[in-house]
Order: structure tokens, then C-alpha cells, then sequence
């Protein structure tokens, strides 16, 4: 794969961009996890959610320290930003609804369809940040290369798991094996690669329950 090495270097205004898209998702990402806490009904999910937010204020934190670094205002509004305020709020909004409106198993569900919006953009994010950070190479800038390499396992384990735990919880409410919690929890996935195994893996681990629900 080819590199910064071969001399292509990413434009600053699109980095700045970034990082204000990065931040104003962290900001929205607090405000999803504080109402998807609310939505939980597995004890489980529960901590596992509260884990992630206060991972989410760190990195909150460190996208700040990382602006005010290279001398960027992190209040600067920008359309994208404006955007991804908006997605924040609809997925805030969404859990609103659904606690109103639904069952608790209901709301539990669509709490973890909106983590996974959230954390799809926000492990974006942070995947960019890398490669922006990478194609800088020694030029880059030590607090954002820091909280790239702080933040990167634990996007990885937002994204993977919180997806396991939405498809799980789906399955359980159609009646169908379902493994809770999710395969990737205990796998402890950090790779799209380990998520693809291990939903592979889950076939074998659900055989036996659909055996034994096949004698009721
Ligand atoms: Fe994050
Ligand atoms: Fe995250």
C-alpha cells in the first residue's frame, strides 16, 4: 500500500474540517450514550455503556487539547459541523421517542441502532485522523498523533461491539438464538476482519439453542 512516502500530503483546510466533525460527534456521541443509558435494560449493556462515555468525554478532551494545539478555535461552526449537530440530536431524539412511545425492549432496541449510527461515524473519524496523522508522518502534530493512538483501539471496540450487541438484541426479540452478550465482546474485536470471524463462529455457538428450541 502506498504512503505520505510518495509525497502526498492532505489539504489543511479539509484536516480542520475533520476536526471539528470529529469533535462535534464526540460532543453528540455524550448526549447518545447519557439517553441510550436510560434505554438499557441488560445490565451488561448498561456498563458497557457507561464505559464508552466516559471514553467519549475523553476524547472529547483530547480532540480539544489537539485544536487549541494547532491553534484552531474548537467553537469554530462550520455547515459540516452543522450536519453532524443535526444527526446528534435525531439520534437523541429517536431514544425520546422510543422511551416514550415503546417498550422497554423497544427502546433498549433502538438505543442500540442509534449507538451504531453514531460510532460508524465517529470510528470514520478516527480512521481518517490516522490516516491524515500517517501521511503527515513526522510533521503532524504531537497532541493529535497522541489522542490517534490513544483513542484508535477504543473506536474499534465501540463500533464492533456495539453492532454485535444491536444484532443480538434483534435476534433475541424475533424469538431467534441470539448470544448475549454479543460474540464480540468476548472476543474483545478490534478489527472488521475479527467482527467478519466471529459472526461466522456465532453459527456454531447458536446451533445448540436452536436444537433445544426445536423441542418445545
Ligand atoms: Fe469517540
Ligand atoms: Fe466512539
Amino acid at each position: 500500500m502506498k504512503n505520505s512516502d510518495q509525497g502526498t500530503s492532505p489539504a489543511n483546510e479539509q484536516i480542520a474540517e475533520l476536526l471539528f466533525q470529529a469533535l462535534e460527534t464526540e460532543i453528540g456521541g455524550v448526549a447518545v450514550y447519557e439517553n441510550a443509558i436510560r434505554c438499557a435494560q441488560h445490565p451488561e449493556l448498561k456498563e458497557e455503556w457507561e464505559k464508552y462515555l466516559e471514553q467519549t468525554q475523553n476524547h472529547q478532551r483530547l480532540l480539544r487539547k489537539a485544536l487549541q494545539s494547532l491553534d484552531l478555535d474548537a467553537e469554530q461552526e462550520t455547515a459540516g459541523r452543522h450536519v453532524v449537530r443535526h444527526q446528534g440530536k435525531s439520534l437523541v431524539h429517536a431514544m425520546a421517542m422510543a422511551l416514550k412511545d415503546g417498550t422497554p425492549d423497544a427502546a433498549q432496541l433502538v438505543a442500540a441502532e442509534c449507538v451504531v449510527l453514531a460510532e460508524t461515524k465517529d470510528h470514520q473519524n478516527w480512521e481518517l485522523i490516522g490516516e491524515v496523522v500517517k501521511a503527515l508522518g513526522d510533521k503532524a502534530n504531537r497532541a493529535l498523533r497522541q489522542a490517534y493512538e490513544q483513542v484508535e483501539d477504543e473506536e474499534d471496540e465501540h463500533l464492533y461491539h456495539s453492532a454485535g450487541w444491536a444484532r443480538e438484541l434483534w435476534l433475541q426479540s424475533l424469538g431467534l438464538p441470539a448470544v448475549l452478550p454479543p460474540p464480540e465482546e468476548k472476543k474483545k474485536v478490534k478489527t472488521a476482519l475479527e467482527a467478519a470471524q466471529v459472526k461466522e463462529e456465532r453459527k456454531e455457538m447458536t446451533a445448540t439453542s436452536t436444537s433445544r428450541r426445536g423441542d418445545r
